[in-house]
């Protein structure tokens, strides 16, 4: 089963798909990859709008592609990438910003270096909110912040996710294949936001990470991605 947790495939809601006509496009090209279901993870940033504004445009969004989607097309989840920002912290609405059906939020960190505050922020969503994090594109923040830095955060109770275009470039991959190796993957997703950037698909990123570690790491990431959209907690899916 192919699943891609992290998308910007809904039309004119962010820098992703421009209108119904790219979006459709987008969901051919996963359709031809064999993806089964996608997430559609729409941008968040609680600076600049409220999250109900921001799940009304974003419902609104996925009711004008409705009527195009095809059979073959991958089964659609509504979800959003979370900027983290200390005001998120403690906010009771939090929950809403999950994945459907699941209390999974894809986090964003921000692109500066993972302070103590942000760690303890994010240790607070987890354990005085409730909330399930899977954070976003891990492998990117090592452009910002220490591996170290990253570690602790990922050493939270938290899952983590790369991206299919960081393994297709050289020097992200071995980023990519470092923080497998430490256990800080779960699943994978393409980040795919326009047609014309040409990103690679689920199915080229899945074919590195097969060739440098073996079937059983994408028979790992396909578990750990049936027992997020099943919502298992975080010890069911790491034990
Ligand atoms: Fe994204």
């Amino acid at each position: 089963m192919k699943l891609d947790f992290h998308s910007h495939i809904l039309p004119g809601i962010d820098d992703g798909a421009k209108d119904i006509e790219e979006s459709i496009q987008l969901l051919d090209n996963m359709a031809a990859d064999g993806v089964d279901l996608v997430v559609a993870t729409p941008h968040f940033y609680c600076s600049k709008t409220t999250i109900h504004k921001f799940l009304e445009r974003r419902n609104n969004a996925y009711e004008k592609i409705k009527p195009y989607l095809k059979p073959e097309h991958p089964k659609i989840l509504l979800g959003g990438e979370i900027l983290y920002n200390h005001a998120l912290v403690g906010n009771d609405d939090l929950d809403k910003l999950t994945m459907q059906g699941t209390g999974f939020m894809l986090l964003e960190m921000p692109y500066t270096k993972i302070d103590e505050k942000i760690i303890r922020g994010v240790e607070s969503m987890i354990e005085d909110q409730g909330m399930k994090i899977l954070v976003a594109h891990i492998e990117r923040y090592l452009n910002y912040t220490s591996y170290k830095s990253l570690c602790e955060l990922m050493d939270l109770d938290v899952l983590g996710q790369i991206n299919a275009e960081s393994l297709v470039h050289f020097k992200s991959r071995h980023r990519c294949f470092k923080l497998i190796k430490e256990g800080y993957v779960q699943v994978m997703g393409t980040d795919m936001h326009r047609i014309e950037r040409h990103y690679p698909s689920l199915g080229e990123g899945m074919d590195i990470v097969e060739k440098k570690f073996g079937k059983g790491i994408l028979k790992d990431f396909e578990k750990n991605g049936i027992a997020m959209l099943k919502d298992r907690s975080y010890a069911q899916i790491i034990g």
